[in-house]
């Protein structure tokens, strides 16, 4: 049994919805369950109608619930970084350092890489505090980038660092001259070695540990979507989980409903074509709101995943 789930598609296809459920499932068969959103525009908590923050909080037995935010856990990293600066730069220029990191704290990449780290804390208690972590994902686009981050950064910390231990040498070089051979730490060239360790550890979690469910309704744009993520991702050494095919028309439908259905099947049998050997999980179109943990539950319950 995989312990982290990704369920990743395009805008509006079901992912908060499938994910609230099968997170409900996984807590009602005695796994101690985390589900987070990733999504800037949160609705998890709507989804399961209560409010949500970064920190877990229990919303049914067994089953805690958040909404990650990049922006949170940037203002959190920058007043870190700040201090490790108070003690590697002189005093005099640290006004300049404190205004540079409050407008590092709004940049996109500062933000993502934030959500990253917010997401990494949790994926490293998988197996100590929670048996299970579903994650719903912001639309496709983002979601890859997400899981993109630990090899797309891995380079970019790998240079920070060699830049910082050249800098470094010099710097011993001038003071073993001058006759000063002590050996001063360097917190800044320890972080830079410790994230691109979690990292590295990260990125293996991602490729022994996770599935990605990619979500779909059976609709020609959502399909071209999802075909396209699932190379992505594969390239980017993720593992393709059961595919989801979301709001099947039933069978039993006739009138409008039953002319969107012979359209559906076109592209279910694409759909089945392309993913067969992962497995691919249709859910019916419902009725009713698909709201809270009751209707979740039940809906969780068809979740084979
Ligand atoms: N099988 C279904 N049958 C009927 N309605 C559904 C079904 N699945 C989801 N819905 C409804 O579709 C709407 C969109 O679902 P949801 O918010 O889960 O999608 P999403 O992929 O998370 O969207 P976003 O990309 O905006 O985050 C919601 O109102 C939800 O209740
Ligand atoms: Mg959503």
């Amino acid at each position: 049994m995989t312990a982290v789930r990704f369920l990743g598609g395009k805008g509006g296809v079901g992912k908060t919805t499938l994910a609230a459920a099968f997170a409900l499932r996984q807590a009602g068969e005695g796994h101690r369950t985390l589900v987070v959103s990733t999504d800037p525009a949160h609705s998890l908590g709507d989804a399961l109608r209560t409010s949500l923050s970064g920190e877990p909080r229990q919303v049914a037995p067994g089953l805690h619930a958040a909404e990650i935010s990049g922006e949170e856990q940037a203002r959190r990293r920058i007043a870190e970084v700040a201090e490790d600066a108070r003690h590697a730069v002189p005093a005099e220029i640290m006004p300049a350092v404190r205004r540079h990191l409050a407008r590092a704290a709004d940049s996109p990449g500062t933000v993502e890489s934030a959500l990253l780290d917010r997401l990494t804390e949790l994926v490293e208690q998988v197996g100590t505090r929670w048996d299970r972590l579903v994650v719903d994902s912001a639309p496709t686009g983002h979601m890859v980038r997400l899981l993109s981050l630990p090899t797309l950064l891995t380079p970019w910390i790998e240079g920070l660092a060699r830049q910082r231990e050249q800098a470094r040498g010099v710097d011993r070089l001038v003071a073993g001259m001058l006759g000063d051979r002590r050996e001063e730490s360097d917190p800044l060239l320890e972080r830079l070695h410790a994230r691109r360790a979690r990292l590295e550890r990260m990125r293996e979690r991602l490729r022994t540990d996770a599935l990605v469910h990619l979500v779909l309704v059976p609709e020609r744009l959502p399909l071209a979507e999802t075909l396209r993520a699932a190379d992505t991702l594969t390239e980017a050494g993720l593992r393709l989980g059961t595919v989801v095919v979301n709001r099947v028309v039933p069978g039993t439908e006739t009138g409008v409903l039953a002319s969107r259905r012979a359209e559906q099947q076109q592209i279910l049998a694409e759909v089945d074509a392309r993913f067969a050997h992962g497995g691919v999980l249709h859910v019916p179109l419902l009725p009713g709101l698909l709201t809270g943990v009751e209707e979740l539950a039940e809906l969780g319950g068809t979740l084979e995943l």
